[in-house]
C-alpha cells in the first residue's frame, strides 16, 4: 500500500501532487494544435440551454462551468443537485443539452437524473472518469476526464480534470456558436497548455499551508468567501475541509456575506478569501474589509498584485501564481485542497477514509 502512495503519507497527497501530470494529459487529449478538439464531437451550435446535474464535488465543478459557458459561449446554464433534479419534474426542452458530471459514473442519483432527461433533451452528454461506467454507457456523448484511478474519498485530481474538460467544452461551444474566433481560441489553448506548470508552481504553497494548518485546526467554524467563479471555489474549499477535518465550514458568495454569515464573525473565526486580482478583486476586498472590521481573522489567497494592494490588516496571505481570470478556478483548487489536507493531518483524522463518507454513492 505504501508503494502505491508513491512515498506520500496518504492517497490524497499523492493525488494532489499528481495533478500537473493528470491535467497535462487531459489538456493534451482535448487539443490539437491551436484548436480545442474533444475526443467525442458534439455540436453546441444546435442547443439553446444546458442543464448540468451532479453530486458533491462534481456539482461544484458544474457551478464553475456555468460561469464559463455563459461568458464564453453565451449559452444559458442551469445547475442542479442530482437528488433534487431527479424528482422535481423540471421542464426539459428538445433543444436542451443535459450534461452529467461524475467521477465514478455510478452515483445513483446522477444516473436516475440522466434517465429522467433521456428522451426529452436533445442529447445526454456526460463527463466521467470511469469510462466503462453506467453513466458513460447511457450517454449519447461520453467525455473522459482521464484523471486515472482516484482513491482518496475527497476528490482532488478528478475535480481539476472535470474543470479542464468543462472549460475545453465551453471554449468549443464558443467556437461553434461564433463567439470565440480562431485567434482567441489559440490564445485560450496556449493558456490551457501553461496550466500544468502553474499548478506545479502553486503546489509550492504547501509548506505555508502546513504551517497555517495548526492554527486553523483549532477553529470550530471556518468561512470561505469568493466572487464570480471563486464563489464555487469557496464552496469546494469548505466541502473539502468538512469532509476530511470535520470542522464546520461554509462557502459563501462574498457579496452575500452581509445577508447572514457576517453575524457569525468574531476574532475566533478564520475567513479564507479566494481573490485573484481580476475584475471582481476590489469588490472581494471590500467584503474582506467588512469581516476585518468585525475582527475576523482573514487568510487571503491571491496573486502578487493582489497581495501588494490588499494585505493591510489581514492575518495571512497565500501567494499564488498570476494567471488570466478564465483559468483561476483550476489554479485555486490547489489551495482549497492543500488547506483541507493539512488541517486534517494536523487533526489526525483518517484522511483517505473519512468517517461516514463513501467514494461512490451507488444507493439513494
Ligand atoms: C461522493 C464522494 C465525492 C463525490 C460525490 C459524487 O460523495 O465522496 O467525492 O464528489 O460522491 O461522486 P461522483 O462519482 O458522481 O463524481
Amino acid at each position: 500500500r505504501q508503494m502505491e502512495k508513491a512515498g506520500h503519507r496518504h492517497f490524497m497527497a499523492k493525488e494532489i501532487h499528481e495533478q500537473p501530470q493528470t491535467l497535462a494529459q487531459v489538456i493534451d487529449a482535448y487539443t490539437e494544435g491551436d484548436r480545442i478538439v474533444p475526443p467525442v464531437a458534439y455540436d453546441w451550435a444546435a442547443t439553446d440551454r444546458v442543464q448540468m446535474v451532479a453530486c458533491g464535488t462534481a456539482h461544484i465543478a458544474c457551478i464553475v462551468a456555468k460561469y464559463w459557458f455563459e461568458s464564453l459561449a453565451r449559452l444559458p446554464v442551469d445547475v442542479d443537485i442530482a437528488s433534487e433534479y431527479r424528482y422535481r419534474e423540471g421542464p426539459v426542452g428538445t433543444d436542451n443539452t443535459a450534461l452529467f458530471v461524475s467521477q465514478s459514473g455510478e452515483t445513483a442519483d446522477t444516473l436516475a437524473a440522466l434517465r429522467y432527461a433521456r428522451g426529452k433533451a436533445r442529447a445526454i452528454v456526460s463527463v466521467v472518469n470511469v469510462a466503462e461506467s453506467s453513466i458513460a454507457r447511457e450517454s449519447d456523448v461520453a467525455l473522459p476526464i482521464l484523471a486515472g484511478v482516484e482513491v482518496g474519498v475527497a476528490s482532488t485530481k478528478a475535480f481539476v480534470n472535470q474543470l479542464a474538460v468543462l472549460l475545453a467544452l465551453a471554449i468549443r461551444a464558443g467556437v461553434d456558436r461564433g463567439l470565440v474566433d480562431a485567434a482567441r481560441e489559440a490564445e485560450l489553448v496556449a493558456g490551457l497548455r501553461a496550466l500544468p506548470g502553474l499548478v506545479s508552481t502553486a503546489l509550492g504553497i504547501e509548506d505555508r499551508c502546513e504551517a497555517l494548518a495548526h492554527e486553523l485546526a483549532e477553529a470550530s467554524d471556518i468561512l470561505f468567501l469568493g466572487r464570480g467563479p471563486m464563489y464555487p471555489l469557496a464552496l469546494e474549499g469548505a466541502l473539502k475541509l468538512k469532509e476530511i477535518s470535520y470542522i464546520h465550514a461554509e462557502g459563501y458568495a462574498a457579496g452575500e456575506l452581509k445577508h447572514g454569515p457576517i453575524a457569525l464573525v468574531d476574532q475566533s473565526m478564520p475567513i479564507i478569501v479566494f481573490a485573484p486580482k481580476d475584475g471582481l478583486f476590489d469588490k472581494a476586498v471590500s467584503n474582506m474589509q467588512e469581516v476585518m472590521a468585525r475582527e475576523g481573522k482573514v487568510l487571503l489567497v491571491t496573486d502578487a498584485r493582489g497581495a501588494e494592494t490588499a494585505s493591510d490588516g489581514v492575518w495571512q496571505v497565500l501567494s499564488m501564481p498570476a494567471v488570466a481570470p478564465v483559468f483561476t478556478p483550476i489554479l485555486y483548487a490547489v489551495p482549497a485542497q492543500l488547506l483541507a489536507y493539512h488541517v486534517a493531518v494536523a487533526k489526525g483524522t483518517d484522511v483517505d477514509q473519512p468517517r461516514n463518507l463513501a467514494k461512490s454513492v451507488t444507493v439513494e
